[in-house]
């Protein structure tokens, strides 16, 4: 069956895999959302179900939230968690310094609130999310749909004074509408192209009215493992210095890699 799946999908999977290792019985666990993350909760589902792992998770989506629950995984919420042991999510990049850019599926509200009520976060990635800079991928900022324009506007204005090389910015959509996060607020995607200082960033972009939170995840992540198409994991982690390879097999089972949906 893996051979139906895509290089990328299986680098997505290996690093799901790995990530998985790090979950013990008992933990509160914060569930990330997006492709790789769905990875991740479909090998914690299979622990659960076929190895008797107990866990508690804390989804940060109700895409989530869902599938946690189709898989077996008992969801409860934050506040009921108060605090987690670890938390493991996707990224859209990730740079050196394991600082990140979040928000490509517009959950990085809750992404952010979960991940910094861990003790550890874990980033999972395939190797193309990477990058020396932070900023070719569009950074996405939660904004209130009241005055969105204005505020879009500022933040244009507030872009002049950083260091980036690009300054434009789009609405997300949902189709012919804007698109709506869990929160019910909308996201602007900043067209950054390189973001030079992006704690100064993240800092100047949520001190602005209107703006909820920012996609930069600036010293939140503990340790990022990088999949390859062909089963390699590399697992960095930012406090030990550390960097180790594995190899992955594929293990096939059914309710794995059927119809993923995410
Ligand atoms: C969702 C996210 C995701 O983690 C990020 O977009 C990566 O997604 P994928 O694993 O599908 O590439 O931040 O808001």
């Amino acid at each position: 069956m893996s051979g139906e799946l895509s290089p990328i999908d299986k680098a997505k999977f290996v690093a799901a895999r790995r990530a998985a290792d790090f979950v013990e019985d008992g933990m509160r666990v914060g569930l990330g959302t997006g492709s790789t993350a769905a990875w991740l909760v479909r090998c914690l589902g299979e622990m659960v179900r076929e190895e008797g792992l107990r866990i508690k998770g804390v989804p940060t989506s109700t895409r989530t939230a869902e599938l946690a629950r189709d898989v077996g995984i008992d969801v409860i919420s934050l506040d009921e968690a108060k605090w987690l042991d670890l938390t493991i999510d996707g990224a859209d990049e990730f740079d050196g310094d394991l600082n990140l850019i979040k928000g490509g599926g517009g959950a990085l509200l809750q992404e952010k609130i979960v991940a910094t009520a861990s003790d550890q976060m874990i980033v999972i990635a395939d190797a193309g999310k990477e990058v020396e800079t932070l900023g070719a991928f569009p950074l996405p900022i939660e904004v209130i749909p009241f005055g969105w324009q204005t505020t879009q506007a500022l933040v244009e204005e507030t872009l002049i004074s950083m260091d980036v090389l690009g300054r434009s910015s789009t609405l997300r959509m949902n189709n012919d509408r804007p698109f709506m996060t869990d929160e019910g607020n909308h996201i602007l995607d900043l067209h950054l192209k390189r973001i030079g200082n992006p704690r100064q960033l993240a800092l100047v972009l949520n001190q602005m009215p209107g703006v909820v939170e920012n996609g930069l995840f600036i010293d939140i992540c503990d340790i990022v493992i990088v999949g390859f198409g062909d089963g390699r994991v590399e697992l960095r982690d930012i406090n030990k210095g550390t960097v180790e390879h594995d190899r992955l097999d594929f293990v096939e089972t059914d309710n794995l890699f059927t119809d993923l949906g995410d």
